[in-house]
């Protein structure tokens, strides 16, 4: 009985709108967006992109009916105790036009497994609509996807999250797709499907069609991007959250690097293949490409308080591969900047993106098993038909500004330097 009303509950705003998988657009603008902390600016400013807090605006404009939110984080307005810079004044702004949706009528629903958020509660009083998805229930892990979805026609996918830092002080990459009703559907499905969760501690055995995957790897969507021919679906983790249909990131991952052809650039946050135990999917797909396929590999790591030392051993591991007198490619650099007092998120590069020189994968996650074996969250594959094309290019010139930017340091092999940063960030061992 229970799996039955759990299927049949009527979606909200399915239909409401008349759009649908016949009739949905696929001929999309994609545009790629970056939050550059001031500090870096100087070094990483050579090509800007647009910032995302002007893309989140953006989507603010064009919203008539709906935005659906999901976010690990709600801290838009900096507590008085943090000192906040004159860009920190972005989130603020964004919080008030979200309190603001109501007198347009357009509804704001949003996804969480926060339980005590001020800016929650605020936002409720504001007519927001909220659900709690109990992550603690599933998988003992939390909710860290993060996108927005707009009039179910625009969205937004990336690292930023609903925290003031991702519009100032955090390094910060994301997509805002606009005009691509068929795909943000199906990211909608994912916003049903968390929808859905609310106030349950169980997977139902039966999945509404509603909410199961309109695309996947093995049935991308056909679309238009910036008038270039592409593919494109939506994957999800953990596995349970994953309906029959439903692309895992980590087979989105893998589908990503399977098809690269010269190269593949990587850059998390954090790179750690364990969750209590050796978790090893990623870091075989690196090693199977690197040398069975003599791809080119470079992986940017930030390198901060929160570094687990153990990162440097696994990296050390996937690097000695191709030491001599095997030649194979594979480098790998630590993105840091300089720390300040008790600011560990300062500068940091919260990037979470893989790029191939056909394909791009934008995730939510850092490349660390316990993210992906517990954590909610998404992510969006897109893959040009004839390789190439602009997106692709100014994600390509973002990682190379990055990687040859004085922030990015190889640090391997180099104990004196090594132990500096250690020093430096008071990496605890
Ligand atoms: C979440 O689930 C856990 C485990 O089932 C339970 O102990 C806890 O009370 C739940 N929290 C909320 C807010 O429902
Ligand atoms: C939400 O997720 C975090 C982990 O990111 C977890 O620590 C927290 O307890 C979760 N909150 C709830 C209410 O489940
Ligand atoms: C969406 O497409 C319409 C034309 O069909 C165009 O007028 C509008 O500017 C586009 N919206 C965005 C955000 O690009
Ligand atoms: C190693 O490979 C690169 C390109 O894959 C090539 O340019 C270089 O000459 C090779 N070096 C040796 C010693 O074979």
């Amino acid at each position: 009985l229970l799996v039955l009303i759990f299927s049949s509950v009527d979606i909200w705003g399915d239909g409401e709108d008349g759009i649908t998988e016949e009739n949905c657009r696929t001929d999309c603008r994609i545009v790629l967006m970056e939050t550059i902390p001031e500090d870096l600016q100087q070094h990483l400013n050579a090509r800007p992109n647009l910032p995302l807090f002007v893309g989140f605006h953006t989507l603010l404009d064009q919203a008539k009916h709906s935005i659906q939110v999901v976010s690990p984080v709600w801290n838009l307005r900096a507590s008085e105790k943090e000192p906040v810079p004159s860009t920190g004044r972005q989130g603020h702004l964004l919080f008030q036009r979200l309190l603001n949706l109501k007198s347009r009528g357009v509804k704001l629903k949003i996804v969480s497994n926060l339980t005590n958020s001020a800016e929650q509660k605020i936002l409720a009083t504001h007519n927001a609509e909220i659900h709690l998805v109990n992550m603690t229930a599933f998988t003992r892990g939390g909710l860290h996807s993060s996108f927005w979805i707009v009039d179910r026609t625009h969205f937004y996918v990336g690292s930023a999250d609903m925290d003031w830092r991702s519009f100032s002080k955090r390094k910060e990459l994301g997509l805002m797709v606009y005009n691509c009703s068929c795909l943000a559907l199906d990211l909608h499905r994912v916003f049903s499907f968390y929808w859905q969760l609310h106030d349950r501690d169980y997977i139902p055995s039966i999945w509404s069609r509603r909410v199961t995957a309109l695309y996947g790897r093995h049935q991308a969507l056909e679309l238009e991007l910036n008038n270039t021919p592409a593919v494109a679906y939506v994957s999800t983790s953990p596995d349970l959250f994953c309906a029959k249909e439903r692309t895992r990131d980590v087979d989105a991952i893998n589908h990503v690097m399977q098809s690269a052809k010269t190269f593949i650039f990587i850059s998390v946050m954090d790179y750690l293949p364990l969750v209590s135990r050796y978790w090893s999917p990623l870091d075989e797909m690196i090693r199977e490409a690197v040398v069975l396929r003599g791809i080119k590999v470079r992986l940017l790591i930030s390198f901060w308080k929160n570094t687990h030392p153990l990162t440097f051993n696994f990296v050390t591991s996937l690097k000695s591969l191709c030491m001599q007198p095997y030649n194979c490619s594979l480098e790998v650099r630590f993105f840091s900047h300089k720390p300040q007092k008790d600011d560990i998120q300062h500068g940091l590069n919260h990037n979470k993106y893989m790029l191939t020189e056909n394909a791009l994968y934008i995730g939510t996650h850092n490349w660390v098993g316990d993210e992906f074996s517990n954590n909610g969250g998404v992510g969006l594959v897109v893959q040009m038909k004839n390789g190439g094309g602009k997106i692709m290019e100014q994600v390509k010139a973002a990682f190379e500004r990055d990687w040859t930017s004085p922030y990015s340091k190889n640090l391997l092999g180099n104990k004196d330097r090594y132990n500096k940063y250690k020093h430096l960030h008071q990496v605890e061992t």
